[in-house]
This record gives C-alpha cells, structure tokens and sequence, in this order.
C-alpha cells in the first residue's frame, strides 16, 4: 500500500494510473476505522480496479474543540487494518496540505443543513462539504462511498456534488450493526462499558418506532415512546428523534401510505452523541 500525506505526490500518482485506464474508486474518513469502514473498503475494492481512502480529522466540520481533540486517532492502526485489507491508497494529509490558504467556499444547502444535525451542530454541514469537496477535487475518483449512519451527511454530498458538477457517483453504503443493533461509529470506542450496552437500546427503540408505524400509531405518540425508552436508560438522554421525508429530510406529520419515510435519531451518552436511522417504508 501506498501512502501519501502530499496533494501533489497522490495527484502525480492517480493521474498515471488514470492514463493506464484504472477506475478509481474513493473513501474519506477521518480514521478510527472499524468494521463500518472496512467493509465500505471491501466493496470499494470489487467494484474499482484503485481503492483510495483518506485519513484526515477535520477541524472545520466540529463544533467545539474539545471534541475534535477527543476524537480517537491511531494512525499507525488504521494504516495496518487498510493495508491489511488491501487498500491501494492511503492518503494521509496535514491540515496545513488540506487548508493551504484561507477557505473561500461557502456552499448553501438550504433546509438540508438547518435540520436534525445541521440545528445541533451549525455550520457542521459546511465544515464536512469544504473537506470532501477539496478531497474529491485531489482523488478525482469515479465513485465516492458514504454511510447511510450519516443519512443527512450523505444528502448533503449528494447536494455538493450537484451544486459543483464534480464527475463523481456517490455510492450509498448500508450501515453495519455489532450483534446487539449499535451502529457502528468510531465515536463508540469512547464509551463506558455501562454507556456502550445502554446504547443498545437506540437500533432497539426505533424498530419499535417502525412497527408503531406500521401500525398508522400518531407520530407524537411513536415520539413520546422513544423519548421515555432512551431516557428511562441512565446514561442516555436523547437529542431529537424525527421521521422525515427521505429526499429532503423535511419532518412528516402523519403516517400516509405511499409516503416514504426515515427516522433519525441523536443520543447522547455523557459527552458523546451517537446517530442511527432506520428507513420506515421502502
Ligand atoms: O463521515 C466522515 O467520516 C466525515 O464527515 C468525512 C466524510 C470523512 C468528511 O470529513
């Protein structure tokens, strides 16, 4: 494997291979990586001849700084797991490569960023589109894969990717689950034994949300029953639980047949919030 920490050394790489008529086929992450990052790699890998990942945390996508300072990094571990698994590229850059002068873009997304995340965490939104952007102007993938965990941040690119034209398809990856239904997130390592079983209870209280659903149940009742089962747990409390419009994230009222629907929750557990989804009718 490969690893470059330069835009120009990856650039000047990608580019012969490109001439050679490799498809490239590209991850972002910002490390911690886990089993929800490999197997997203493992089917890069099937359907790319190139398999790129980036390992950059960045800074303009958290709220606070004590968050960004928190979050877990190993990079000599997520260096092996990627060579492990036959990754072609690592792509490890500085914030000072990523950033190199003063950042000019300033991309709207409307509605999409004022709701769910983008109301509890302002200006996140723009913070991960400015990195992905510049990410996927240097890897100049095909394809781009994104977790369906992060549902809001994957409209968002899909919006970014409209909103500049970039020639790259974003390919939606399934979330993947521990045995007990927790999503897996690079956020979870910081938990307490106590918090990480308690957060079980998320994945578990939105299939009950989905069959009270199922059952036409009024959403303020499907909403009471999640707020008492997450903070009946003593070290939960939730954030926001809604069920919205899949394409745009815009809150529904009330149950209707031919509707699509997706629920999205946050949790916190102490100072870590945790975020899952489930589709409610496909
Ligand atoms: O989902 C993530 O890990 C980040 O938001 C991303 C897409 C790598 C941008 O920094």
């Amino acid at each position: 494997m490969k690893v470059f920490k330069t835009v120009s050394e990856i650039r000047d790489y990608l580019d012969k291979e490109r001439r050679n008529g490799c498809s490239v086929g590209f991850i972002p992450t910002m490390g911690a990586l886990h089993r929800g990052h490999t197997e997203i790699i493992q089917r890069v890998r099937r359907e790319n001849d190139l398999v790129v990942c980036s390992i950059f945390v960045n800074p303009k996508q958290f709220g606070n700084n004590v968050d960004f300072k928190k979050y877990p990094r190993n990079i000599d571990k997520d260096l092996q797991i990627l060579s492990d698994i036959d990754c072609d590229i690592a792509f490890t850059p500085s914030t000072e490569e990523m950033y190199p002068g003063p950042v000019k873009e300033d991309y709207q997304f409307g509605e999409l960023e004022e709701t769910m995340e983008g109301k509890y965490r302002k200006g996140h939104f723009k913070g991960v589109a400015i990195a992905v952007k510049r990410l996927l102007e240097i890897t100049e993938p095909d394809r781009a894969y994104f977790g369906k965990k992060d549902y809001q941040q994957l409209l968002i690119i899909k919006k970014l990717v409209e909103i500049t034209g970039l020639p790259v398809v974003i390919v939606p990856c399934n979330t993947v689950r521990e045995p007990d239904g927790l999503a897996l997130n690079s956020r979870n390592q910081r938990l307490t034994p106590q918090q990480r079983k308690d957060a079980a209870i998320i994945h578990k209280t939105l299939l009950k949300a989905y069959n009270l659903y199922n059952k036409k149940t009024p959403f303020y009742q499907i909403k009471q029953m999640v707020k008492l089962e997450i903070n009946a747990m003593p070290t939960l409390r939730l954030e926001y639980f809604e069920i919205a419009n899949p394409e745009n994230l815009k809150p529904l009222k009330t149950y209707m047949p031919d509707q699509k629907a997706i629920a999205c929750i946050a949790v916190y557990a102490g100072n870590i919030r945790l975020i899952d989804n489930m589709v409610f009718n496909d």
